[in-house]
């Protein structure tokens, strides 16, 4: 998904897919530290780690390779410990700001994050729609995180929970009246 987002230039961090031991470290190295490491069956937060020094990456490596994983590189995006979950419901698009816990930077929910929902900011609406046409899909989630009021995205989740927990029905029904529409259309009920 990175790759197929850098092709239609919707800005994403610096990132390396890695295989070995030895071109891992070079890559971190030529980004630079602090870097982002991802477990590609990781989710929900689980299997992101972050290593400021090749000192700490270089245990991370090892215990991976236990694991036999590819992994994800990235650079790491000052972005205040928050991001902004971008709901896509056709061309509509509704955003969360999800902030870590006192203890992780990690924003996840799942993780500690706190959700809180926003007013979403139009200026990030190419890149949004953008990256769910990319990705094929009309309901979804864009991960965006800022820094210097540059925004990049981290992921398209084509099964976002939509946190009925935290923000009530009234959410839900945005996504379940865009599904029946969808559903009539195409004469799936009648
Ligand atoms: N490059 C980065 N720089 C700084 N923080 C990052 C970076 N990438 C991820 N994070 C933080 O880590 C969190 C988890 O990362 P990411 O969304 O890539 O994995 P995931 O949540 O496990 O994947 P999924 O959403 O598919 O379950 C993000 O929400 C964000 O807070
Ligand atoms: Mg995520």
């Amino acid at each position: 998904m990175s790759k197929a987002l850098s092709e239609i230039k919707v800005p994403i961090p610096d990132s390396a897919l890695c295989v070995g031991t030895v071109p891992a470290v070079m890559i971190a190295e030529k980004m630079g530290y602090p870097i982002v490491v991802k477990m590609l069956s990781g989710f929900g937060g689980k299997g992101v780690m972050f290593a400021s020094s090749k000192q700490e990456f270089t245990p991370i490596l090892d215990t991976l390779q236990v694991f036999k994983e590819f992994i994800l590189l990235q650079k790491f995006v000052e972005s205040g410990r928050e991001d902004l979950r971008c709901y896509v419901v056709g061309k509509e698009v509704y955003a969360v700001r999800r902030i870590a816990g006192e203890d992780d930077l990690r924003s996840n929910v799942s993780r500690g994050g706190r959700p809180r929902l926003v007013d979403f900011p139009e200026k990030y609406k190419d890149i949004v729609l953008n990256s769910a046409t990319i990705a094929g899909a009309e309901l979804c989630a864009v991960d965006l995180i800022r820094s210097d009021n540059e925004a990049l995205v981290v992921e398209v989740n084509f099964t976002p929970g939509i946190m009925v927990k935290y923000f009530g029905p009234r959410f839900a029904k945005i996504f379940l009246k865009f599904i029946y529409k969808r559903a009539k259309e195409k004469k799936m009920v009648v």
